[in-house]
């Protein structure tokens, strides 16, 4: 049976965590396959609003198994806080449901004072990195001089509380697919921030495209059915490098999507840089990820916006606003006319299904189009 992939198609926080939540339970695994804790997640469902940074957001669903994907740096520490923090909750975590891979690589605190030593060093070219030492850990990888989570027997405190999650998830998900179980791949940051086809250098250290999902598993090509991007219905970017269609912070509409988006990182709590839909690095996303499908986030933000603007090529294309609250719309046949014909318009241009719209943070503000 196959695995999907869900990847961000715009420069991450594009609300991968809340599609994650709405598909996990028809997946028995749900797998993380690149970067570590600079992602973040916000869930919220039933049982609550939860901050995720390395576990998949999986966990909070029975039955499914949540793995740390070999391609993942891991801060050992983190990750001990975040379980903790999901049993306090209620959140049942065993040696069942999370799984780690015996060849993720160490985060250790080395890697974090050197992560903030270089941004210093940088001075006006910093790129703007969460501080979590996800940069040197990588080059401890590339460089071969890292630690891997199957060596964590070397810290007691570590091996203690980890130990029994650690083995080859490489194996152990060939056996779910071999036997028939479907697996989804959740993809962390996104593709504009991927470290060969994003902004470099104001990118992450990892490939967080589509060939992260294979190096960072083990999987194969022919394991892989759909590779549905997420895209916001406008852009956001964290950190520094090169925003195209970026609002001025002094125009009342990049106030109005910081504000009513919750625009500020779930990792550092920065503000965002907002700004309009960029069809070019769009397309860029498809085409470097061959996305089947696409689910549009937060299209409920632009309620209210007079006018909506969107980066095509060289020119901006104008579409008139709408009034109407389109917030927990289930039905697409309810949205007002103008998003109708925005939803459309990005249709056309990308020239991909668009399978979901997403109206609202709950699992039920959702619009499922296929
Ligand atoms: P690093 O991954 O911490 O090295 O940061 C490199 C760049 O990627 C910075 O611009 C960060 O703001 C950005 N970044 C890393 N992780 C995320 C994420 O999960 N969402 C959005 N931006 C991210």
């Amino acid at each position: 049976m196959p695995a999907d992939v869900i990847i961000g198609g715009q420069w991450g926080d594009e609300g991968k965590g809340k599609i994650v939540d709405l598909l996990a339970s028809k997946y028995s695994a749900v797998v993380r396959f690149s970067g570590g804790n600079n992602a973040g997640h916000t869930v919220i469902n039933d049982l609550g609003e939860f901050k995720l940074h390395l576990i998949p957001s999986g966990i909070l669903h029975d039955n499914v198994t949540c793995i740390i994907g070999n391609g993942c740096v891991i801060d050992p520490k983190v990750l001990i806080y975040e379980i903790d923090k999901l049993r306090a909750s209620g959140i049942k975590v065993s040696s069942k449901n999370l799984v780690i891979s015996d060849k993720a690589h160490i985060i250790l605190p080395r890697h974090i004072e050197k992560d903030s030593e270089q941004e210093k060093a940088r001075g006006n070219l910093k790129i703007g990195t969460t501080g979590r030492g996800i940069g040197p850990a990588y080059m401890d990888k590339v460089a071969r001089s890292g630690y891997r989570m199957g060596s964590i027997a070397e810290w007691p405190e570590w091996e203690e509380k980890l130990g029994s999650h650690i083995t080859s998830t490489q194996k152990l998900l060939r056996d779910l697919l071999d036997h028939d179980e479907n697996v989804l791949l959740e993809g962390a940051q996104g593709a504009l921030l991927d470290i060969d086809h994003g902004s470099y250098p104001f990118v992450t250290s990892s490939n967080s495209t589509i060939g992260g999902a294979l190096t960072g598993t083990g999987l194969v090509p022919s394991d892989i059915r759909d590779t549905i991007g997420i895209f916001k219905a406008y852009a956001t970017r964290v950190g520094e490098g090169p925003f195209p269609s970026e609002i001025q912070k002094s125009n009342p509409v990049a106030k109005h999507l910081l504000e009513k988006g919750h625009e500020f990182g779930t990792t550092t709590g920065r503000e965002r840089r907002c700004g309009w839909f960029d069809i070019e690095s769009a397309k860029h996303s498809i085409m470097t990820n061959g996305f089947n499908k696409i689910a549009i986030m937060k299209l409920d933000v632009l309620d209210g916006i007079e006018e909506i603007n969107v980066l095509n090529g060289a020119r901006y294309d104008t579409f008139p606003g709408w009034n109407e609250s389109t917030f927990g719309i289930k039905n697409s046949s309810d949205l007002p006319e103008n998003a109708k014909n925005y939803l459309s318009y990005l249709k056309k241009e990308l020239k991909v299904n668009i399978d979901i719209v997403s109206t609202g943070p709950e699992r039920d503000q959702t619009i499922s189009i296929s």
